[in-house]
């Protein structure tokens, strides 16, 4: 179990040296413990991170019917017994946006699902109408009321759908409504991330028929209810971990292995990393990185996969935080995804943010102060932005880095990172 810790501290004691395996996707593993309401049977998920979002996920799904455990460290097993609650209780769903995910699977198994509109990251509004509208194409009725949403459909009808923008959560809904759905359903601008891919693989390994994967063109074929079976899967490893263990040895100096990463999950990152002054060397499975100079400062647009992901935003913020030059960062996904940028001021970035626009001004070194984490991938860019400078960094908000990173700070220290748990 992870303790709840107040604070991590973190201090640039020298480069960071050595190897640092990255875990598996917290936004893959999410989804497929959600796919696993599809069918009956034991499932065994293997490259489980040890994250509170895992924990929480766990928990909703035993409200609705399947329970799980963790036999040994990385392994996540859940049983399936078939006898489903379709109804997603209020205090499981605030806690964590993946939870939006049952909702595929429970509506195109059960007939129906009651569902507290999910929270997660403090980020403005996360809507979820893309999902709805599908549904309804496809079929199925929704009302409204007290905070729930009540949907119903009798066995889902195949559709075409056209997304007007590639939503992740939307596209897995759709897949996995559809994996029930008479006929074929066609989804056009679907989301392509590897999560999304990592999800389908696992679908089609249970017995849907979905082609495109990977594409932004989904076809599934819808089978029997009752047909699917129960499966093993290795999630995908984690790319914005990844890129958070480059961002920490872009901004401390040094050479590093990222070890279980996927490179061609990275494309357009990587290539952006060079420009700033990174060096890489590429294994199948692995990477190794030198940074050995001054970063040198870039624009960056955020987009949907392959583009720079907006997770990666955070990190990129602080990298350029450091660098030499003047970088302009467009955040084209969740236009309120800046208040970490508070943060950095506090430790005297200079950061101007005009809505969906932050310019960076780099300085040579950052100067430590007490800070807070204000979500996941903002409480990642605060420890790196610890190792960019000078004296003690201290942050707060710890739990919101719990939630999606495994063992940050025993990995970061393993390379060399002064950084530690008080
Ligand atoms: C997922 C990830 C999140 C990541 C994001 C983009 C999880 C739990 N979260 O979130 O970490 O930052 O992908 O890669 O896996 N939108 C609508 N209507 C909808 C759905 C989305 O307007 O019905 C908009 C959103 O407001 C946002 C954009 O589409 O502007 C992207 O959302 P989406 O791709 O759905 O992201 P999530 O699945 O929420």
């Amino acid at each position: 179990m992870i303790q709840p810790a107040d604070q991590i501290t973190v201090t640039n004691i020298g480069p960071l040296q050595g190897t640092i395996r990255v875990p598996g996707a917290k936004n893959a593993v999410l989804k497929l413990m959600a796919a696993s309401l599809l069918a009956d049977g034991v499932y065994e998920l293997s490259n489980v991170p040890n994250i509170v979002d895992v924990a929480i996920m766990a928990e909703l799904l035993a409200a609705l019917g399947v329970s799980s455990h963790r036999p040994e460290p990385g392994v996540l097993v859940l049983s399936n017994r078939g006898d489903l609650v379709p109804v997603a209780p209020y205090e499981h769903v605030e806690r964590i946006r993946a939870s939006v995910n049952v909702l595929g699977p429970l509506l195109t198994r059960c007939g129906e699902v009651r569902l507290s509109m999910p929270g997660g990251d403090d980020f403005g509004a996360r809507p979820i109408n893309l999902h709805i509208e599908a549904l309804e194409a496809m079929g199925a009725e929704f009302k409204f009321a007290h905070g729930e949403l009540h949907a119903t459909c009798d066995r889902l009808i195949g559709a075409p759908i056209v997304f007007e923008f590639p939503s992740v959560g939307a596209t897995e809904n759709i897949v996995t409504a559809a994996v029930f759905a008479e006929g074929v359903t066609s989804i056009d601008n679907a989301a392509r991330e590897p999560e999304v891919v990592d999800l389908c693989e696992m679908l089609v390994k249970m017995g849907a028929g979905i082609t495109g994967i990977g594409s932004s063109h989904l076809v599934i074929e819808g089978v029997e209810r009752g047909t699917l079976v129960a499966t093993g899967h290795r999630t995908v490893p984690d790319r914005i971990q990844a890129a958070t263990y480059l961002a920490a040895v872009a901004v401390a100096g040094g050479e590093l292995d990222v070890a279980e990463a996927r490179p061609e999950h990275m494309v357009n990152l990587l290539a952006r990393f060079v420009d700033m002054g990174l060096e890489f060397n590429y294994g199948s499975n692995s990477m190794r990185v030198v940074a050995d100079r001054r970063l040198r400062s870039i624009d960056v647009p955020t987009l949907p996969y392959p583009g720079i992901a907006t997770d990666y935003k955070p990190l990129i913020i602080t990298m350029l935080c450091v660098a030499d030059g003047a970088g302009i960062v467009t955040e084209n996904l969740y236009p309120g995804r800046f208040r970490y940028v508070e943060e950095l001021i506090r430790l005297g970035a200079n950061v101007r943010t005009t809505g969906h626009h932050a310019v960076v001004r780099g300085v040579p070194r950052l100067s430590g102060a007490p800070v807070r984490a204000h979500d996941i991938r903002a409480g990642a860019a605060m420890v790196v932005a610890g190792l960019a400078a000078e004296g003690v960094t201290t942050i707060s908000g710890v739990d919101h880095i719990d939630r999606g990173y495994d063992d940050l700070v025993g990995r970061l220290a393993g390379v060399g990172a002064g950084i530690e748990r008080v």
